[in-house]
């Protein structure tokens, strides 16, 4: 498939001669808005076939691409909600902070969805909660999958948005490479966000936010919340991640290794939990000794995060170390707030 904004960038590079921000002067990819460069803001070349066809790929009538993050598309999502007469928005209390924040910087009025856990996890909200929740607001926001890899109840949530007649949003900052499956956000939701470099190969910040029909108060959002100086190498990335397809053979690669090293059953073959309890800190300085970064540690489990791009062979040498570690047993969960979700960070 064409990548826009790759080959404008290619066709101009040679001999370039910058008289222009960005101050470094070396330019590459890294220029700014010139006359052939289109831009983020208003589209109308280069960067307007990469959101069609990102659009198109992710099922939305409009998509922006974002190089700020999911949290700007997070704050813009709210931020069309509120322009159309929204006074309230439910959504699940382990929610990212950017969702806590938008809501208080626009005086959205949070409605929080309980959630119970369960051996130190979070779970989705029960679909009684979410659907309490929505009768009492003027919205509902769920995230799917979440950070411990488990997807929101998403056609049912469908369902009871269209039957109180309400909007249904997505924060799915870590669904991305869920693009070309039957779980992916806009199969589901009015607004959503992709973290386009969580999940995808795509440059940290790359992300997109979408939105199917009414998308004029997206733009709106978009515009308002959006950097005014968008990097390029991120735009030409996030494009190139949408477009990334599915390596099956690295997922297959990922079932097996849950099973085979008895990871928590989540439904996201690109989070693999793995309980150490209280060995939990020992796990990650040696896996660390050893060069292998794990996404985090949350005392409980250390996560390892996946993407297309991972490669067996570093599966297979996490293989080989968590062999040897010492593994957490019954009655070692520490129960409390999870850190990486709290309002408060
Ligand atoms: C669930 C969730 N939503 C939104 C965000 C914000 O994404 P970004 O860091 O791309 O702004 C994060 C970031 O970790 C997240 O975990």
């Amino acid at each position: 498939m064409r990548l826009h904004i790759r080959e404008m960038l290619s066709a101009q590079r040679e001999g370039h001669i910058s008289f222009h921000t960005p101050g470094h002067k070396r330019c590459g990819d890294d220029i700014t808005e010139l006359s052939y460069s289109d831009c983020l803001l208003s589209p109308k070349g280069a960067i307007l076939g990469a959101e069609r066809d990102i659009a198109h790929i992710l099922g939305a009538d409009r998509s922006f691409i974002l190089t700020d993050g999911s949290t700007s598309g997070i704050f813009s999502m709210l931020y069309a909600l509120k322009v159309r007469g929204a006074a309230s928005l439910a959504f699940p209390v382990c929610s990212h902070r950017s969702v806590y924040n938008a809501c208080r910087v626009l005086g959205l009025t949070p409605v929080l969805i309980p959630q119970n856990s369960e051996r130190g996890i979070p779970l989705q909200p029960e679909l009684s909660a979410i659907e309490a929740a929505v009768r009492e607001a003027d919205a509902l926001l769920l995230t799917s999958p979440d950070y411990y890899g488990f997807l929101a109840p998403m056609s049912e949530a469908k369902e009871i948005c269209r039957t109180h007649v309400k909007p249904f949003l997505i924060d799915g900052a870590h669904g991305a490479h869920l693009h070309f499956t039957d779980m992916h956000a806009g199969k589901f939701a009015d607004m959503w966000v992709d973290g386009m470099h969580k999940s995808l190969p795509a440059m940290t910040q790359g992300a997109v936010v979408s939105a199917r029909e009414d998308w004029a108060a997206l733009s709106e959002g978009v515009r308002t919340f959006r950097t005014t100086s968008p990097s390029y190498p991120i735009m030409a990335s996030v494009e190139e991640a949408a477009k990334w397809p599915r390596n099956e053979k690295i997922e297959r690669a990922a079932a097996q290794f849950k099973e085979a090293f008895g990871a928590v059953k989540n439904d996201d073959w690109t989070k693999i939990l793995i309980f150490f309890g209280r060995h939990a800190d020992e796990a990650q300085r040696v896996l660390e000794a050893h060069n292998v970064y794990p996404e985090f540690n949350d005392g409980n489990y250390l996560m390892f995060y996946l993407s297309p791009c991972t490669k067996e062979a570093e599966l297979q040498t996490l293989g080989a170390l968590l062999g040897e570690l010492p593994r957490g047993e019954e009655g070692d969960v520490k129960e409390g707030k999870i850190p990486i979700y709290s309002e408060g960070i």
